[in-house]
Order: structure tokens, then C-alpha cells, then sequence
């Protein structure tokens, strides 16, 4: 019988290509950088299962260019906004991604960011790199404490609740914005409606997936009714916040800085933000670390191979 095929749209750490290769003929992508949509298109002919990055766009015109025995879409990321998942339904296509094997470094990183922003971390970096005269003083780069400091935290997913856990450490009280009250077992935080938790937060950072109803939640109103001395950080999706209506409010003075991860139009930045030291930025690094991205290879490729092997999937988008 015929091998399935599996397509890569990246290369993937070795462990994750073994896995696929002990059930399934191994597709590398034809050129090491990620793919444009028609090359995505040409690659994924004839594949049984796709294993691919939050940078694919997987819509009717790939499935299309993949063939009616596609079977599943295999994303490395938690999110899936780039993945068309009615579209995958309608044609029988199972879509998995990679929750869990991230959720620590990326509320690592929301903490880094957190910290870099109140405490001005990358402006001192730059202030220094500048080689500007400096001397310590009494008011020098004063940036904001974060014990008592409330963080309201806008999705309260693994992720939300993980940075929930490490901001407590630093003392600050904690609550949530999230559709539905948080399970037993969640870090101990106040359930806010949205508008109550966006005015009464000193940090807001968002943790929702991207979705037509969170696309733009962190708008120029939005901003508007945050307290003028708070920051906002996002390591979730670029596009919940509009981010022209986020250089306004900074301009404006109407919250004091934001911490940036991911962008509305990545890997473009909106030029507003860039020269701004009440600004700072990463990135996407997230889940940037060796051992998660590895982990995430994994998880992804295990996927495809249960699907391919008629079994249900450790992680699958439902
Ligand atoms: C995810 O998994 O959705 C992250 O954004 C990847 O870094």
C-alpha cells in the first residue's frame, strides 16, 4: 500500500521529522524561508497531511491546490487564526494545534515584557547603545513598582492563568475578562466585565485568541477608557488591538506605554510605534525557545500521524 504523504511548510526539528517518517513519505519545503501562498499551493499538491506554521494561510484555495485526500492540517502554534477551520470541516479535513507546550514561555516572555516596559528596560538599552551622557539620580528613568499594581488580564486560557501565577509572585492583584468564569483549579483572580477591567487595570495584557469578535477589542474607545498611568502588552494576535488607534492614545498620553509581541500586519511594524521609548518590542518570540519549539514539532507532528493512522489526534482544534 501506498505511503501517505506529509508536506512540510518549514523545516522541523529532527525528532519531529522522524516521527514522520516512521508512518508517512516526508515532503521537505523546497526552499529554506517560509513559503508564499502559491508556493504553499504548488508544495501541498497531493498531500495527505500538512504540517505547517501560524505564517499559512490554509483557505479553500489551498485545499483546493491539496486535493480531496488531504486529511489534516497539522498547525505549529496554539492559535489558528490562519486556518480556515469551516472551510477544513466542510471537506473532512481534521485541524490540530499545538496547545500546552507553550503556555510557559510565552507567559515567560509576557512577564519579560511586562517588566521591560514598567521598568524601562529597553530604554535604558538604547540610552546606552546611544552613548548618551547618564549619572544616577534620585529621578532618574523612574519607572512604575508592580506590588499592588492590579493586572487585568483580557482571556484567561492556559496562557492567562500562567502569567496569573507568575504576577502574583510579584505582588500584583490579578483579574480576568473571559467569557466564561475560569474553572476550579484557575489561580484565584477577579471575573470583570471587559469595560471594568480595561478602566480599573494598571497593566492590561491580552491572552484571547484572534476571532472576528476579538479583532480590533483594544480600539482607540477601548483605549480611551484605560487609566492614563497603565501599559498594555500583547503576546496574543497583532490584530486585537488597532494599533493606529494605539499610537493615537500613546501620542495622546492616554496610557502611559505598551509592550508588543505580535503585530496587526507582521512582520510589518506600524512605523508610529518604532521611534516611541514609551514602546517596546519583540519579535513574536512567544514561544521562542528551543525546547518549546521543538515540543511544539512534535506535538504538531504526532498529530498528522494519529490522523494518518485513523486515530484521534492528541490536540485537535474542535
Ligand atoms: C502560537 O502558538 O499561537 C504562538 O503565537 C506561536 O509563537
Amino acid at each position: 500500500m501506498d505511503r501517505p504523504r506529509v508536506v512540510l511548510s518549514r523545516r522541523l526539528p529532527d525528532a519531529a521529522v522522524q516521527l514522520l517518517a516512521d508512518v508517512a513519505d516526508v515532503v521537505q519545503p523546497p526552499v529554506d524561508r517560509p513559503l508564499g501562498a502559491a508556493e504553499l499551493r504548488a508544495a501541498v499538491a497531493g498531500a495527505d497531511a500538512l504540517v505547517c506554521l501560524l505564517l499559512d494561510r490554509v483557505d479553500d484555495a489551498l485545499l483546493d491546490a491539496a486535493g480531496p485526500q488531504l486529511r489534516v492540517v497539522a498547525n505549529i502554534a496554539v492559535g489558528y487564526d490562519n486556518v480556515d477551520v469551516e472551510a477544513c470541516r466542510r471537506r473532512g479535513v481534521r485541524v490540530t494545534n499545538t496547545p500546552g507546550v507553550l503556555t510557559d514561555a510565552t507567559a515567560d516572555l509576557t512577564l519579560a515584557l511586562l517588566l521591560g516596559i514598567t521598568r524601562r528596560v529597553g530604554e535604558g538599552d538604547r540610552l546606552l547603545r546611544a552613548g548618551r551622557s547618564w549619572g544616577w539620580d534620585l529621578d532618574f528613568m523612574l519607572g512604575t513598582g508592580l506590588r499592588g499594581a492590579r493586572l487585568g488580564l483580557v482571556g484567561y486560557g492556559a496562557i492567562g492563568q500562567a502569567v496569573a501565577r507568575r504576577a502574583a509572585a510579584f505582588g500584583m492583584e490579578v483579574a480576568y475578562a473571559a467569557r466564561r468564569p475560569a474553572a476550579d483549579g484557575a489561580p484565584p483572580a477577579e471575573h470583570l466585565p471587559l469595560e471594568e477591567l480595561l478602566a480599573g487595570s494598571d497593566v492590561v495584557s491580552l491572552h484571547c485568541p484572534l476571532t472576528p469578535q476579538t479583532r480590533h477589542l483594544v480600539d482607540a474607545a477601548a483605549l480611551r477608557s484605560m487609566r492614563a498611568g497603565a501599559y498594555l502588552v500583547n503576546t496574543a494576535r497583532g490584530p486585537v488591538v488597532d494599533e493606529a488607534a494605539l499610537v493615537a492614545a500613546l501620542e495622546a498620553g492616554e496610557i502611559r506605554g505598551a509592550a508588543l509581541d505580535v503585530f496587526e500586519d507582521e512582520p510589518a511594524v506600524h512605523p508610529g510605534l518604532v521611534g516611541r521609548d514609551d514602546v517596546l518590542l519583540t519579535p513574536h518570540l512567544g514561544s521562542a525557545t528551543v525546547q518549546t519549539r521543538e515540543a511544539m514539532a512534535v506535538l504538531a507532528a504526532r498529530n498528522a500521524a494519529a490522523v494518518l493512522g485513523g486515530q484521534e489526534p492528541p490536540t485537535p482544534v474542535r
